[in-house]
C-alpha cells in the first residue's frame, strides 16, 4: 500500500553531498572504482570493471530453471497464470472462521467481523501441521496459513460505504476487527485441493483490540505507561500488519507498518509536551492536530477502545498512566504470534525498535552464531535494519515446545543497528546504541536510555548517519548463498530541477527520471523502485558489500538512466514490494505494489533466479550536472527474470507462502477495486473491480462487492511451481 510518510527531515546523507561537492565526488568515484577494478577495494566484486559493457549474466539460451510461459501484462479484472496453472481462491474477506457465523453476504452486512477472515491481505506464511495436529514443518497437505491484514476498505465492509464522522460505534466495530492477523487451518480435500476448515480450533483472529504484552527493553519503560497498562508492560492489538516472516522456530512475525496513522493527535497537545517528544512525534508523522486514519477516536461518547485512538495529553498525571499520551509507543514492532496455540500470549518484541516495519528475513541459522534479522522501515528516505541477537543459535530450538520461550531468547536481547551505504559498493552497520556517541551525543534529540534508542530508532538512525532510502520493504536471504535482497519500493518525491538535474541521488538511491503515463500526464523520481542486495561475511559482521540487483522500468524506457537492467517485454515491472526465495525451489518471487505502471498493467509478480553479489559492473548514471556511478548487477536474461502472474483491477499482489514441496504457491490480492468511489451508494456498477466474484468466488458473481483474498496456485500436472 503506497502510503508512505516523508518525516525524515534529519539532514542525513542520501550517500554524500551530491549537491556540495559534485565534481569532486565525481572524481572520488572514478578513482574508487579504479581501486575496485584493480582488486585494490576492502571488498572487491568479481567482474566491477565500468567498461560499459553492461552484460547479460548468462547466453540468451541460459538454463532455463523457469519453465513457464511468460505471462504478458494485463489490465483485466482477472488472475492471469502461465498455461498448465490454474488458480482458486482459498479465503477472502468476510468468509467465517467459527461455528455459528453466518455466510459471507454481497451487500455489506457482515456483522461480527471478529470471527470472520479480515480484509487486505498482506504477508503470510505457512505452518505445517501432522496428521495428528502436530508442529510439522515438512507437512503438503494439512496446515496453518497466517495472514496479514494491513488496512480496510469501508466502502466495501458496509452496507452503504462508511459514514461520515463522527463515526458510529457499530461501523467502528467492524473496522477495527477487521484488521490484524487471522490464523486459518486448511487441508487438501479429495481432490488434492487445498480448503480453509471453517470450524477448526486452530483458527484464531487477532485484531486491534486483542490484549498483546510489551517483550524486550521497553517492557514496564515509562514511555509504555497508558491508562489500559499503568505499568506499561501491554498494549491493545496489532497494526497495520504488512510483511511477516517465518522463525527459524517456526513462530510468525508480523511487522507493524503504518500505525502511526492510527492515532490522532489533538492541534492543542503540542502545548502539553515537551520540545524533545513533540520532536518525536513529528519525525514518526504525527505533528499536531493529525487525525485518526479512519476517525475511529470520534466516536460519540466514546468508550475507552475509542479514546485510545487519540494519542494526546488529556490526563493530569506526570507519567501518562491516566491518559493515551503513550498509546502510539505500543505500536510499531515485529510483533510474534505462535501460530500453533491460539491461546499463546502475543509478544511485542521491542529489540527489534520501533519503526515502520515491513517485514523481516532471517540470516541463515549457523549452529553457534547469533541470528542477523534485515528489516526495512517503508517511508520515504527511511532506513534499512539489521538486528544481531546476543544468543547464538542452537539447532535443538527449532522444535522446541515453547515456541514463544524461544522466541523470547533470541530476539528480547540483541543490537540494532542501521545501514549506510558507501559509494564504492561497500557499506557498515551503525549501533543504535547509547554506547554510540553519535547517538549519545544528538542534539535534536535527547535519549534517555537505550529503550528510549530503540524506541525512536528512526532518530538513533537519523544521529547514528545511515543512509536515506527509497522506500525500503521486504527483505528475502538466498538460501544458497546467503545474499540479503531489499525492495526499495519508489521514491515519487524526489525532484528533477531544470539547472541542478536530480537532487538527492546516490550511488544506493542512484535514480531520477520524468515518466509518461499513457492516460495521464508525468510522474517523476525513481518512479518504478530497484532491490538492493548485500552480502556480509557472518551476522554479526558490522561491514557489508552491496549492489543493486534489479531496477524496475518499463522495457522502452531509456537504457542508460532508466532500464539498466535491460527488462524485455516479459520482465518488465514497477513497484517491487514483497520478495522471497521459494522454500520449495531455487525461485525468487517478486511481487509489486505500483501506482506508476498501472496503465500498462495491474500489479504482478515475477519469478527470478538472481545471480550473486557482484554478478554485474559499475554502471555511471549521467544526470547532467550530476553523475552518479552504482553497482548494478547483471541483466537477467530470458530464463533468469520472467513474469509469472498478473492480479485484477486496483489491487496489488502481496504475501508469498508455499508448501515445503513447492507443489501449492499461496499469494494475497490486496484491496481489489481500491480505485472505487469511496461511497458505497455508487452501487455495483461503479465498482473497478468485481474481483473474485467474477471468477465464481463467493456471492455477486459479475456485479460483485470486490474483496481481498488469498488465492492457491497448482501446476495442472502436479509439479513444481514456476519449474
Ligand atoms: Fe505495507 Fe510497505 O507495504
Ligand atoms: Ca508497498
Ligand atoms: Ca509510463
Ligand atoms: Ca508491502
Amino acid at each position: 500500500m503506497n502510503q508512505p510518510e516523508d518525516s525524515n527531515d534529519s539532514g542525513n546523507p542520501t550517500i554524500g553531498s551530491v549537491v556540495q561537492a559534485r565534481l569532486q565526488r565525481r572524481q572520488f568515484l572514478k578513482a574508487s572504482v579504479g581501486a575496485v577494478a584493480a582488486g585494490l577495494g576492502p571488498f572487491p566484486l568479481a567482474g566491477c570493471v565500468d567498461d560499459g559493457a553492461h552484460r547479460p549474466r548468462s547466453g540468451p539460451s541460459g538454463d532455463s530453471a523457469l519453465g513457464f510461459e511468460a505471462v504478458p501484462k494485463s489490465i483485466a479484472d482477472a488472475f492471469v497464470v502461465p498455461p498448465g496453472y490454474t488458480a482458486r481462491v482459498l479465503i477472502a474477506v468476510g468468509d467465517p472462521l467459527f461455528d455459528g457465523v453466518a455466510a459471507y453476504r454481497d451487500d455489506g452486512d457482515n456483522p461480527d467481523y471478529a470471527r470472520r477472515c479480515g480484509d487486505w491481505h498482506d504477508g503470510m506464511e505457512y505452518f505445517g501441521l501432522s496428521a495428528n495436529g502436530r508442529p510439522d514443518p515438512s507437512a503438503t497437505d494439512r496446515a496453518l496459513l497466517a495472514i496479514n491484514h494491513e488496512w480496510v476498505s469501508p466502502a466495501f465492509l458496509h452496507a452503504s460505504g462508511p459514514s461520515a464522522p463522527p463515526r458510529p460505534a457499530s461501523e467502528v466495530d467492524i473496522e477495527t476487527a477487521a484488521m490484524g492477523v487471522t490464523v486459518v487451518e486448511m487441508a487438501k480435500d479429495s481432490q488434492g485441493h487445498f480448503r480453509y476448515l471453517e470450524a477448526s480450533p486452530f483458527n484464531r483472529r487477532i485484531t486491534t483490540l486483542t490484549e498483546i504484552e510489551i517483550s524486550g527493553p521497553l517492557r514496564g519503560h515509562p514511555k509504555l505507561k497508558t491508562r489500559y497498562s499503568p505499568t506499561g508492560t501491554h498494549t491493545r492489538g496489532t497494526i497495520n500488519n504488512c510483511g511477516t516472516s517465518r522463525t527459524p522456530w517456526g513462530t510468525l512475525l508480523t511487522g507493524e507498518e503504518n500505525w502511526a496513522a492510527f492515532f490522532a493527535r489533538d492541534a492543542a497537545d503540542a502545548d502539553r509536551r515537551s520540545e524533545a517528544e513533540n520532536y518525536a512525534l513529528a519525525r514518526y508523522g504525527r505533528p499536531p492536530g493529525t487525525p485518526q486514519a479512519y476517525q475511529w477516536n470520534t466516536v460519540p461518547d466514546g468508550a475507552d477502545p475509542y479514546q485510545r485512538w487519540n494519542t494526546s495529553v488529556t490526563g493530569a498525571s506526570q507519567d501518562g498512566h491516566d491518559d493515551y499520551r503513550h498509546e502510539i509507543h505500543g505500536q510499531g514492532y515485529m510483533t510474534e504470534i505462535d501460530p500453533y496455540d491460539p491461546d499463546s500470549v502475543i509478544q511485542k518484541r521491542t529489540a527489534l525498535g520501533r519503526f515502520a516495519h515491513e517485514a523481516a528475513a532471517f540470516s541463515r541459522p549457523q549452529a553457534g552464531e547469533p541470528l542477523a534479522v534485515y528489516m526495512g522501515d517503508d517511508s520515504r528516505g527511511e532506513y534499512i535494519y539489521k538486528f544481531v541477537s546476543d544468543a547464538p543459535w542452537d539447532p535443538a530450538d527449532a522444535v522446541v515446545e515453547n515456541r514463544m520461550a524461544v522466541g523470547a531468547k533470541y530476539l528480547d536481547a540483541g543490537k540494532l543497528y542501521a545501514a549506510r551505504f558507501h559509494e564504492d559498493g561497500t557499506g557498515e552497520w551503525l549501533l543504535l546504541s547509547k554506547a554510540n556517541p553519535a547517538v549519545t551525543d544528538y542534539d535534536r534529540y535527547p535519549f534517555a536510555d537505550d529503550g528510549d534508542v530503540l524506541l525512536h530508532a528512526r532518530l538513533a538512525a537519523d544521529a547514528a548517519g545511515a543512509t536515506r532510502m527509497d522506500r525500503p520493504e521486504w527483505s528475502t536471504v538466498n538460501p544458497d548463498n546467503g545474499d540479503v535482497y531489499i525492495t526499495l519500493t519508489n521514491n515519487s518525491g524526489r525532484q528533477i530541477d531544470d539547472e541542478d538535474g536530480a537532487i538527492g541521488v546516490d550511488a544506493a538511491n542512484p535514480r531520477a527520471y520524468k515518466d509518461r503515463r499513457q492516460d495521464s500526464g508525468t510522474q517523476s523520481g525513481n518512479v518504478n523502485g530497484h532491490i538492493a542486495r548485500l552480502a556480509e561475511d557472518n551476522p554479526s559482521s558490522t561491514r557489508f558489500r552491496w549492489d543493486i540487483y534489479l531496477f524496475g522500468a518499463e522495457s522502452d524506457a531509456d537504457a542508460s538512466l532508466i532500464n539498466l537492467s535491460g527488462l524485455t517485454a516479459d520482465q518488465d515491472f514497477s513497484g517491487p514490494d514483497c520478495i522471497r526465495f521459494g522454500s520449495g525451489t531455487d525461485i525468487c518471487w517478486i511481487l509489486t505494489d505500483d501506482n506508476a505502471m498501472t496503465d500498462q498493467s495491474n500489479a504482478m509478480m515475477l519469478a527470478a533466479t538472481p545471480g550473486q553479489l557482484g554478478d554485474g559492473s559499475f554502471v555511471e548514471l549521467d544526470h547532467g550536472e550530476t553523475k552518479i556511478v552504482t553497482p548494478v548487477g547483471a541483466q537477467p536474461g530470458p530464463s533468469e527474470l520472467k513474469r509469472f502472474m498478473v492480479g485484477p483491477v486496483d489491487q496489488e499482489i502481496t504475501g508469498l507462502a508455499e508448501t515445503p514441496d513447492g507443489r501449492v504457491l499461496f499469494v494475497n490480492v490486496q484491496h481489489p477495486g481500491a480505485g472505487s468511489p469511496i461511497a458505497g451508494a455508487a452501487g455495483a456498477e461503479g465498482y473497478t473491480s468485481h474481483w473474485p466474484g467474477n471468477m465464481g468466488y463467493g456471492p455477486g458473481g459479475d456485479l460483485a462487492r470486490p474483496r481481498s483474498a488469498t488465492v492457491m496456485i497448482t501446476k495442472d500436472d502436479g509439479g513444481k511451481i514456476g519449474s
